[in-house]
């Protein structure tokens, strides 16, 4: 049996390991891969972005099943191209993945399923932003409409910064088309997590809660960026409240869109702020997240070759995943400068010495192979989990990991999960 993954991060990494364990024993490829996934999986020269290359490489080999990691080939219509040529995957369509890649559709598609969210304005037309802008009462946010890499999202204190990113977003295109429209909403005060779900079309299976840190300095100052690291469960969010949210901002989407003859097959990720008044959903995603996936597999025991055909034939069954106890923590380590400028091609140390560490396992994101080692190849260049029955073991084991890793200028944060171990004295 063939697998194709697509992306080349660390949530592919960790989705190649997951695959690798499945009793059907599949041949893996990895599209464009890292120096990680090229343990189990073939890689192969092809960009995650590049759908002309990818289906020609699809047309010829035929995988029995491709997962998609990231959201761009998504939106761009991979799955679509995919199934034209009879083939089965993991991952929404282009309508679906458009809860991903419109934020004024996802609003508009929450509204119509009643789920909560945020009030916004949608506009295209900046006089008529500027006056919505006004006419508010407090603090807003100014979102692109279109995919910016996680940055299109203002948050605005004051009416004066709010017209500044409206105007900068639509006149200025500061993130190009993604800005032509713009949604202006009220600002949510409360703790984020996250949920996802594997989704069949009609039924779903919620996964356990995870949390992501998303600046690049500690205690949440500094950039946003992809993600610094994660962990499983988040507090705010027990095992046993994910049934309740299932039906609250998980269900009614996937009905939602069925009424409008749109089918969702793959993983739906909701962004959420737990406000004083109830769960507020900030966003969908129409994937895994990264780096939650690399915090979420190794609690999950799962053949994820069998799961995600399931979720393609539209007969997922929720005891095929099965959840650990115990919890799971990721520490991402980058390139100096990132999200800025940085620098690649150095020498990674301690991989090993790291991966043979009780309950730490080491994913691969920005790192190449050259001369026979590992090198690195992003801003993000890898995430290291440690497993354990308390997050506070979990979080120890994934810290000596990545302190037994060295590489030129690496930096990692120093405090993922202290929230939830320490939820009083961080908050202040
Ligand atoms: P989004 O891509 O829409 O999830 O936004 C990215 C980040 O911006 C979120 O993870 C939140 O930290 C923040 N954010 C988005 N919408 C709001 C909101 N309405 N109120 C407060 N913060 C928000
Ligand atoms: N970690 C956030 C995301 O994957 O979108």
């Amino acid at each position: 049996m063939k697998v194709l993954v697509v992306g080349g991060g660390g949530r592919e990494h960790a989705l190649v390991w997951a695959l690798a364990r499945s009793h059907l024993r599949p041949t893996l490829y990895c599209a464009p891969g890292n120096a990680g996934t090229r343990q189990q999986a073939e890689n192969l020269p092809i960009a995650a972005e590049d759908l002309d290359g990818l289906c020609a490489w699809a047309e010829e080999h035929r995988p029995d099943l491709t997962v998609v990691g990231p959201e761009a080939p998504l939106c761009a219509g991979l799955a679509d191209r995919l199934h034209a040529l009879g083939l089965a995957v993991f991952g929404p369509e282009q309508a679906a993945a458009r809860l991903e890649g419109s934020k004024a559709f996802a609003k508009e598609v929450m509204q119509a399923a009643g789920v909560p969210t945020a009030r916004a304005g949608v506009f295209s037309d900046v006089g008529e932003a500027l006056r919505y802008i006004d006419s508010l009462p407090g603090p807003c946010v100014v979102k692109a409409d279109g995919l910016a890499a996680g940055k299109g999202v203002l948050l605005c204190e004051t009416q004066v910064q709010a017209a500044a990113a409206a105007r900068n977003l639509m006149e200025q295109r500061v993130f190009g088309a993604a800005g032509g429209t713009v949604l202006i909403e009220e600002m949510l005060e409360g703790e984020e997590v996250s949920v996802l779900a594997l989704v069949d079309g009609e039924r779903s299976v919620l996964l356990p809660s995870s949390q992501d840190h998303k600046r690049a300095f500690d205690r949440d100052q500094g950039p946003n960026t992809g993600g610094m690291g994660a962990y499983s469960p988040a507090p705010v969010l027990p095992d046993h409240e994910l049934p309740a949210m299932q039906e609250l901002v998980i269900d009614p989407i996937v009905r939602e869109l069925k009424a409008r003859g749109i089918r969702f097959c793959g993983v739906l990720y909701a962004g959420l702020m737990m406000t004083a008044d109830g769960p507020r959903v900030l966003e969908y995603n129409v994937r895994f997240g990264d780096p939650e996936t690399q915090c979420l597999l190794p609690r999950l025991d799962v053949d994820w070759v069998e799961t995600m055909v399931a979720c393609v034939q539209g007969r997922l069954d929720p005891s095929q995943i099965r959840v650990r106890s115990g919890a799971c923590a990721c520490v991402v380590m980058s390139a100096g400068g990132y999200p800025g400028a940085y620098r690649k091609g150095h020498p990674i140390s301690g991989l090993d010495q790291a991966n043979a560490m009780e309950g730490v396992a080491v994913f691969h994101a920005g790192t190449a192979w050259q001369e026979e080692q590992a090198v690195t190849a992003g801003g993000r260049v890898l995430g290291v989990t440690g497993l354990a029955d308390s997050l506070e073991v979990a979080l120890q084991r994934a810290y000596a990991g990545a302190g037994a890793i060295e590489f030129q200028d690496r930096h990692f944060r120093t405090d993922i999960g202290a929230r939830a171990l320490h939820p009083r004295a961080v908050r202040g």
